[in-house]
């Protein structure tokens, strides 16, 4: 039995809030608004996770946008509003691997969100995973692995999961599509820790939906596990 009374991590690891970064939060209010009903969803730890994509911008260059961004909407923060960590969606290219990617990690981790490429797997898609994942010693994400259904096949999944220490992110709508879900089942391995995220980018078409998706999860015995793993793993990732 869990005797922990610590706050339950809330985690959303996948959010595209920061103010004018990408092709998330236009500005400062609507993220604050983005930021405020997350939190009422019960989330008190987010992730920023913008857009990376090598070859359209240098890394630095990035890192200062990035920086700027969260200067200007933390400064318009309130202590009671939820926890807000930097990262990144980094879009795995060929490549990708010879650049030093840590800066790209999420702050005080060695966590990197990879963004796969829409298409099926191409031959170098392996290596440039193993590279960043042993190569440079940092912790894989897998960015909505959910979305990724009609391209890759269970095998090149099942041999892209082979790798160790790998986590698995779910966007939040994927958990609320039924046919998504089943498929989902079938795809994940038992064991292999999971976050959930939003990949909110606004208010109206592309929402937080995390409260909803926790709901949903909740109703089967799959889904159940699924949820106390996601918690699970946010608790020894930010707890
Ligand atoms: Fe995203």
């Amino acid at each position: 039995m869990n005797m922990s009374t610590e706050k339950t991590v809330v985690l959303d690891f996948h959010t595209h809030c920061l103010p004018g970064m990408d092709d998330g939060a236009e500005d400062v209010d609507m993220a604050l608004r983005m930021l405020r009903t997350s939190q009422e969803q019960g989330v008190n730890t987010l992730i920023a996770t913008p857009h990376f994509y090598l070859g359209r911008e240098d890394m630095d260059e990035f890192l200062e946008r990035r920086a700027a961004c969260a200067v200007a909407l933390r400064e318009k923060m309130s202590p009671s509003d939820p926890r807000l960590l930097l990262g990144a969606e980094v879009l795995v290219r060929e490549g990708i691997s010879e650049l030093d990617l840590r800066p790209l990690c999420i702050e005080g981790t060695d966590l990197l969100l990879l963004e796969l490429p829409f298409m099926h797997s191409p031959a170098w898609l392996y290596d440039e995973i193993e590279n960043i994942s042993l190569g440079q010693r940092l912790t894989v994400v897998l960015a909505h692995l959910d979305r990724y259904v009609p391209w890759y096949t269970k095998s090149e999944m099942e041999h892209m999961a082979d790798m160790p220490g790998l986590i698995i992110q779910l966007n939040a709508e994927a958990v609320l599509s039924r046919r998504c879900f089943r498929f989902l089942r079938k795809w994940i391995p038992g064991g292999y820790p999971l976050v959930l995220g939003s990949d909110m980018h606004n208010e109206t078409t592309r929402p937080p939906l995390i409260k909803e998706a926790r709901r949903c999860m909740s109703r089967s015995r799959v889904g159940r596990a699924w949820l106390s793993n996601v918690d699970e793993t946010a608790a020894a990732l930010f707890g």
